[in-house]
């Protein structure tokens, strides 16, 4: 064989090797393939994922759980829970324990219903933060525990909200009330205290920047450090990844303390699609002007056989 050839069998091996092998290999050990719960949220993968000495809490809270959601709840009856809810979960309310509670407009669409009921009975343990802790009373929501504790008013409550709160949300209502709270989103000119004004006097702009400066340090203290910029996180982080993180950001990122935040698939595509449609504001303009480069291209080509044909011909 000739040491042409010799080397570029040897070149060909060792390309295979490294795409087929190592790149995988690497890939699979530093990003663990996560699988999704399917918006199953009935508590499988937070025992999966506990440390020893929770798991039996976790068995006996989701079990609990799992039992409620078997009641058939009455929303009439819920009427009286949710206004217990509505005591911190206000247009306008101010932070509370770190951020400020969301509007619940659309969380009977956008919740999902074994998710709503564990969030009543325990918010700590239904986002899975559990771990920060000692007592689950603590988180910002943890009173709720005290207010509303019999199964079937648990049951009657979440109805409420499944019957009266389900209007349709649209993709940014979903990031708003789902997100927005502790991400900022710069290309939405959005921060945590909701949508940036515009205002006349440079001094007012900096007043409005030190508001939000301050409620950032609320929720870093809370979070133990500011969440990110979700501005581009839509295109440096796929579908999958995503999906999986709001599901159970453990899954990901053991320890964080980035809440789960228990959407529906719809309320999950929901706000993809809206980070989607901020990260890539001229994804339609691009799609659209694809078809007329190749067009041109074409035409391009048939006039430039043409030319060449013409120029060679007098050659001939
Ligand atoms: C004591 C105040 C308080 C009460 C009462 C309260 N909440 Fe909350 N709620 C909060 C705060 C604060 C947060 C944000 C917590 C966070 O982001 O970590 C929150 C978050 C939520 C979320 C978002 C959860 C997520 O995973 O993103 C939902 C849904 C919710 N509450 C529903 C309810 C319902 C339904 C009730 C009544 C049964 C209720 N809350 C009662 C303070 C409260
Ligand atoms: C209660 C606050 C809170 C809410 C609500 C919240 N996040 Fe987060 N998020 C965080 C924190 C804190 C981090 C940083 C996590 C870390 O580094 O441990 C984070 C990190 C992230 C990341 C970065 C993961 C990476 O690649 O490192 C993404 C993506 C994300 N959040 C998406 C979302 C989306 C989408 C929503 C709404 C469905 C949301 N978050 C709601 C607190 C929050």
């Amino acid at each position: 064989m000739n040491k042409e050839i010799q080397i570029l069998l040897v070149v060909v091996f060792f390309t295979l090797v490294t795409y087929w092998g190592v790149e995988p290999f690497a890939h699979g050990a530093m990003h663990k393939h996560v699988d999704s719960m399917n918006y199953v949220y009935d508590g499988k993968a937070d025992i999966a994922g506990a440390e020893a000495d929770k798991v039996e809490a976790k068995k006996e809270f989701w079990g609990s759980v799992n039992k409620i959601a078997a009641l058939t709840g009455n929303a009439e009856a819920g009427a009286a829970g949710y206004a217990m809810c509505q005591g911190c979960h206000m247009k306008g309310a101010p932070n509370m324990g770190g951020v400020v509670p969301p509007v619940l407009d659309h969380a009977g669409s956008l919740y999902d219903k074994n998710y709503l009921i564990a969030l009543i009975k325990d918010p700590a343990m239904a986002m899975n933060t559990d771990h920060k802790y000692e007592d689950t009373m603590m988180h910002p929501m943890g009173s709720i525990k005290s207010m509303i504790t019999e199964d079937q008013a648990i049951a009657d409550t979440v109805a409420y909200v499944l019957a009266n709160l389900a209007a349709e949300a649209t993709p940014k209502e979903a990031y708003l009330e789902a997100c927005s709270r502790c991400h900022e989103n710069n290309y939405a000119n959005l921060t945590q205290l909701g949508e940036t004004p515009k205002f006349k006097y440079k001094k007012d702009t900096l007043a409005y920047r030190i508001k939000v400066l301050e409620e950032q340090d609320l929720i870093k203290a809370y979070m133990g450090k500011l969440p990110p910029d979700l501005s581009m996180l839509a295109l440096s982080r796929n579908h999958h990844f995503l999906e999986t993180f709001i599901e159970n950001p453990q899954s990901q990122l053991k320890g964080t303390s980035m809440p789960r935040v228990g959407l529906t698939k719809d309320g999950v595509d929901k706000v993809i699609s809206y980070m989607t449609s901020v990260a890539d504001k001229n994804a339609d303009a691009r799609n659209s002007l694809g078809w007329k480069v190749i067009l041109f291209f074409v035409i391009f080509t048939v006039l430039a056989y043409l030319w060449k044909k013409e120029v060679w011909s007098k050659l001939h």
